[in-house]
């Protein structure tokens, strides 16, 4: 599959829906490439991957570390880079992270949390020649200052909110935005207020694509499965399996035999 630019994957608005998954390194990346159009470094690395309870202790090394990993595995898919927590709280430090991504990584851009709130930081970032994707609706990064992570779009008044929040991020010059846990008709009308790509993620398939979590829609992490995940297969129960066949095959001694020695 030949290599997305930004400017095919804009004109895949109102046409074939993109399909980003995340990826954290080499090994799933090259598995996942061969049907991802994007793969997002996504902080949520830091929960399956790092085991941490949250996305907040994420850090830029960490972020880079990933990203070259990935980009090693798949270097003829699109990938976009998760800005971690406190990384682009102003328009100086944003713009020095957002550097260290592209000269330290062949990422092809990065992503940052926040609506009209964070319009000029994506004005500072695109005008610096740095390619941004938007976040709205659910914020996993400000779970903390909101109490929880909480569905949006659930009235009218959140509902004017993040079409203005998309509006404000597509003015400052953002290729693509990812609208996450918001009802799915708002979702919808989120969309088709701007000319650039949405891609939900627990928000409904009126929008121009849709992201996962790889270690989600494989089955393979355990500890919550969030409503809007579909699990194309029961990776936990696959991994376990084969794991416990190796282990009775080790202790009967079954494996190694003399088709697997010199
Ligand atoms: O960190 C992540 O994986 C994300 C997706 C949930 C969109 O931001």
């Amino acid at each position: 599959m030949k290599k997305l630019t930004i400017g095919s994957i804009q004109k895949r608005k109102h046409s074939l829906p993109l399909v980003m998954i995340t990826a954290y390194d080499a090994l799933f990346a090259r598995l996942l490439s061969e049907s991802a159009d994007i793969l997002l470094v996504g902080d949520s690395l830091n929960m399956s991957f790092g085991g941490n309870p949250d996305t907040l202790s994420t850090t830029m090394d960490q972020m880079i570390y990933h990203t070259n990993a990935v980009c090693k595995g798949a270097s003829e898919v699109f990938v976009i880079t998760d800005m971690p927590f406190g990384t682009y709280c102003d328009e100086k430090t944003a713009l020095e992270n957002a550097i260290r991504v592209y000269r330290e990584t062949p990422s092809d851009a990065i992503k940052i949390e926040g609506g009209a709130d964070k319009a000029h930081l994506v004005r500072h970032l695109t005008s610096n020649g740095i390619a941004v994707c938007g976040h709205i609706g659910l914020l996993p990064q400000a779970f903390r200052a909101e109490g929880g992570y909480k569905v949006k779009g659930k009235t009218e008044e959140e509902t004017i909110s993040l079409i203005a929040d998309a509006q404000a991020i597509e003015k400052a010059g953002a290729f693509i935005i990812v609208i996450e846990g918001v009802k799915a008709n708002v979702a919808e009308r989120v969309a088709q207020s701007v000319s650039i790509p949405v891609i939900g993620i627990g928000a409904g398939n009126g929008v121009d694509g849709q992201v996962l979590v790889f270690s989600d829609m494989l089955g393979l992490y355990e500890p919550f499965v969030p409503k809007f995940v579909k699990q194309y297969m029961n990776g936990a129960a696959a991994v376990k399996e084969a794991i416990n066949s190796y282990k009775n095959e080790v202790q009967s001694k079954e494996f190694p035999n003399e088709n697997f020695i010199y």
